[in-house]
């Protein structure tokens, strides 16, 4: 055993969902330039993982080769413990669910059909695959009449679900989503946002997802990769990426100086907490009395503001989901918010209620 002087792979990638990019390149025949180029990423068992970058900047490269649509020219790719390289081709897919934007659903199958499709190929039991299928279709929010549906029969929302579920069939450890809401409608692509995450939570599952849509990659990321030209910019957590760019393309990239999204990433709840953590006599100072306006303990500090100015009120309430109050929050607060760089958990699982 050598475990303390050398410390390989082996010893340190232990959870069958994490997933590790060791120096991972790939330059397509025909190119001159490498699609990705030298990309050493950590991603943790059970995270959502979003590449990010503008177009051509080697986010779908980069996921295919996790479930080995291509094969990296150098480097290596690991799964737990295993180098991706060398599992049979059939064992790893089995563990990886993948969601892509055109869907791909098969036109000629019914929903019910489409969703059990790797079930049927794994020869599972009919019992088994029909309760699958019931679940999967509560899970991701479509009615039990659409079982016998065909796929051109729903709208595209509809049918993203159904790749969703159709991806999930398996229960694989590893999602990898490429662009899967880009080409839907806003009101749709917000909807299937959040419930993803709300998913998310639920089955802890280790999501890759590309997007070159900002908004997106911040509302859904544990961690954001930035891409561009192939080599990975900065990996980092949403506020952390917003806070602390590590050069100008992510400080244009990402915002830094737009104070509305900088708000819209610091939940009301860390607020309060950071209050509670400070002197009680400060608290005890504030006039609590008179404030009426209620805002959510669950919401962000860009709904307080926009509820501080349209109320004309100093302060806001804030509540728990039984009215009870919790706090305040007031205009002070969020400059002071702005000003430290202190910030902040992310408004993640515990923060999406029904
Ligand atoms: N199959 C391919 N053959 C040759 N070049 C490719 C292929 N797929 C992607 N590329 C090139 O690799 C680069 C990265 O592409 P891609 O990973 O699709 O970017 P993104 O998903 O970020 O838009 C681009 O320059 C693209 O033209
Ligand atoms: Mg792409």
């Amino acid at each position: 055993m050598t475990y303390a002087s050398s410390k390989t792979k082996e010893s340190r990638v232990t959870q069958s969902g994490e997933i590790l990019f060791e120096d991972v390149s790939k330059t397509f025949e025909s190119e001159e330039v490498p699609a990705v180029d030298s990309v050493s990423l950590q991603v943790a068992a059970g995270d959502l993982v979003v590449f990010l970058g503008p177009s051509g900047s080697g986010k779908t490269t980069l996921l295919k080769m996790v479930n080995r649509l291509y094969e990296p020219t150098s480097g290596k790719i690991w799964i737990g413990n295993e180098d991706i390289q060398r599992l049979p081709i059939n064992d790893l897919r089995r563990q990886i669910g993948y969601v892509i934007q055109q869907v791909g659903l098969f036109p000629h199958m019914t929903v019910k059909k489409n969703i059990s499709v790797v079930p049927r190929l794994l020869d599972w039991e009919k019992d088994q695959i029909q309760s699958r299928v019931a679940m999967l279709l509560d899970l991701t929010g479509l009615p039990e009449a659409y079982l016998e549906r065909y796929p051109n029969q729903l709208s595209g929302g509809e049918q993203q679900r159904v790749g969703l579920a159709r991806a999930l069939a398996a229960d694989p450890d590893i999602l990898l989503m490429d662009e899967p809401f880009a080409a839907l409608d806003a009101i749709n692509r917000e909807r299937l946002q959040k419930e993803l995450l709300k998913l998310h939570c639920k089955l802890n599952k280790t999501i890759l997802f590309v997007t070159h849509d900002v908004e997106e990659a911040l509302l859904l990321a544990d961690k954001i990769a930035v891409l561009r030209d192939g080599k990975l910019v900065q990996y980092d957590t949403p506020i952390d990426l917003v806070t602390r760019p590590v050069n100008s393309f992510i400080e244009e990239l990402v915002g830094t100086n737009n104070i509305l999204r900088r708000l819209s990433l610091v939940s009301i709840k860390s607020v309060v907490k950071a209050q509670a953590r400070e002197s009680s006599e400060k608290i005890a100072d504030s006039q609590v009395s008179e404030t009426v306006t209620t805002i959510h303990l669950e919401e962000d500090l860009r709904s307080a503001l926009s509820l501080l100015l349209s109320s004309g009120s100093d302060y806001l309430r804030v509540v728990d989901s039984s009215g009870i109050q919790q706090g305040q929050i007031g205009m002070e607060d969020l400059r002071k918010m702005l000003s430290s760089n202190q910030l902040i958990e992310k408004k993640k699982c515990d923060e999406l209620s029904d």
